[in-house]
């Protein structure tokens, strides 16, 4: 505003350090003002209101020690004001003037005083050599101060230069003229043609904002992948590196005969009760499986077979044929073991489970894998969810050992960045023996479990078919924990739920393993 009524009563400002600017506390010519200053002409320019051009000076300004000069006086001065006059006191040595003006002003101002032949020396210590002094220096730097220059010239700014007492300092300043759409007030210009403006004709001496071409754009929002999906991929990639086949793990609801009884589950399991799975109920039973592995599974789970004793407890039909959600991928890689037995035999089964013929191509070897979600009515907290992803593998081949399970799990998890592995027995209905898998975490500095494993017991495989020496091991690991350990979330809710991050799924970068 300054600016236009300026211009208003001149027409033109010729120098833009000779306006006085209201509420700017240092003189207009400081280049903070001219800075400022700077700020409205560009906006006053766009609206093509005035134009201006630019100057460039240069002037100088006190480096801190020069500033202190201007305080205290120079140092040469200062050494010469704490010395006696001649005759008059004792002579005082470079140690005590050390003391009293300090160790750089001393040894500077003591060679610069003897240059000038301000002071003597007289014994081991100096004296005053003349009763007056005039502090060039510090005059000089006052002049500097106050006006930027020296009137003395060019040579005597060089040399205060060379000292360090001052610096250059480039500055601008500018002349302002009237420009084409110059008015002493800003109307705020409009930035949209609206529909208003067009039926009232007030569009025609609407001023409009500029489109600015420079400007950058809003980000455009694409999709992301969440860090789960991103692991998952970086899993699934080692997998078939591995040469393993995915398994078709599309079914959330199982049967309790495929969750459990298959895997040779008791029926009395505390693992089945409503407490640990959610069953369904409308429907609430399933289709019935093919009726001679289904006699098989009952069989072997009352009297044994295979080796086995068996649970030695009445079959429930009413148990095996409840709906539920399935706690595990296990049902699955149970339902593939199945068909790849049926298969060797030379039966074909359908999506309904009837059985065929196809000749029976006998026993193929395989490696399975899946990665989905499974379910379990658990209490909710900072690491479990009622729902969680598990990741899960299956090797099936003709006399595996332990010894094989192990070696593989080394490999595997090798190429997940996991090195430091210990496995503990443990146990599962489903595999004998058993392993916990363990992993030192260098962040937390301890072993903490990732995964469970074992070899597939004779009462799951016998009732299958699958040929005498065929051994097959499993294992299952939760795709959210090395999820949280990779990107550093200690909540599991942070990771999935309403409280994620939309942005930090956004900006969150890939894993690699
Ligand atoms: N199903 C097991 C679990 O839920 C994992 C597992 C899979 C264990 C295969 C052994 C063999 O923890």
């Amino acid at each position: 505003q300054l600016i236009l009524d300026t211009l208003n009563q001149l027409s033109v400002i010729h120098d833009t350090r000779a306006l006085v600017i209201p509420g700017q506390t240092g003189p207009a010519a400081s280049q903070d003002a001219q800075i400022a200053v700077l700020g409205a002409l560009n906006s006053l320019q766009s609206r093509e209101m005035i134009s201006y051009e630019t100057h460039e000076t240069s002037s100088h300004v006190l480096t801190p020690e020069g500033a202190q000069i201007v305080l205290q006086g120079s140092h040469e001065a200062r050494v010469w004001a704490a010395l006696p006059i001649k005759g008059e006191g004792e002579p005082i040595g470079v140690q005590d003037l050390k003391r009293k003006i300090g160790d750089e002003a001393a040894k500077v101002g003591q060679s610069r005083a003897f240059k000038n032949g301000w002071i003597t020396k007289e014994g081991s210590g100096f004296v005053k050599a003349v009763p007056t002094i005039q502090d060039i220096t510090q005059l000089e730097l006052r002049e500097v101060d106050s006006t930027g220059t020296l009137k003395a010239g060019e040579k005597a700014v060089a040399e205060l230069r060379k000292r360090k007492l001052i610096v250059q300092r480039k500055g601008q300043w500018f002349t302002v003229h009237k420009g084409p759409n110059f008015s002493t007030s800003i109307a705020k210009p409009e930035t949209d043609l609206t529909v208003d403006m067009l039926t009232s004709g007030s569009w025609k001496s609407a001023t409009f904002k500029k489109y600015n071409f420079e400007a950058d754009g809003i980000p455009t929002s694409g999709g992301a992948f969440h860090p789960l999906l991103k692991v998952r991929e970086e899993i699934r990639n080692i997998f078939f590196e591995m040469g393993f086949e995915e398994m078709p793990t599309n079914s959330f609801v199982e049967s309790g005969f495929w969750c459990f009884d298959t895997l040779f589950v008791p029926q009395l399991h505390p693992a089945r009760e409503l407490q640990d799975t959610f069953y369904l109920s409308d429907p609430s039973t399933s289709l019935r499986p093919p009726e001679d592995y289904y006699k098989r599974v009952a069989t072997v789970h009352e009297k044994g077979g295979y080796g086995s004793i068996g649970y030695r407890t009445p079959w429930s039909d009413e148990e095996s044929h409840k709906l539920l959600l399935r706690t595990h991928t296990t049902a699955t890689s149970g339902a593939m073991l199945y068909k790849l037995a049926a298969r060797c035999r030379g039966e074909t089964i359908d999506e309904h489970g009837n059985v065929g013929d196809s000749g029976g191509d006998g026993f193929r070897p395989a490696k399975l894998f899946s990665i989905d979600r499974v379910f379990r009515n658990e209490t909710m907290d900072a690491t479990h969810l009622a729902e969680f992803h598990q990741v899960e593998g299956v090797v099936a081949d003709r006399n595996l050992t332990l010894a094989d399970l192990i070696g593989f799990m080394r490999v595997f998890f090798k190429k997940m960045g996991v090195t430091d592995l210990r496995f503990k027995p443990a146990y599962n209905p489903y595999t004998e023996p058993s392993l916990e898998i363990f992993a030192f975490h260098p962040m937390l500095q301890k072993w903490v479990e990732i995964g469970n494993s074992g070899m597939f017991r004779a009462e799951m495989l016998g009732p299958m078919g699958l040929p005498k020496d065929v051994r097959v091991h499993g294992w299952g690991i939760s795709l959210e924990r090395p999820t949280m350990i990779r990107y550093g979330i200690n909540n599991i809710r942070t990771l999935v739920g309403h409280k994620t991050s939309i942005e930090g799924v956004e900006t969150s970068p890939a894993v690699m393993f």
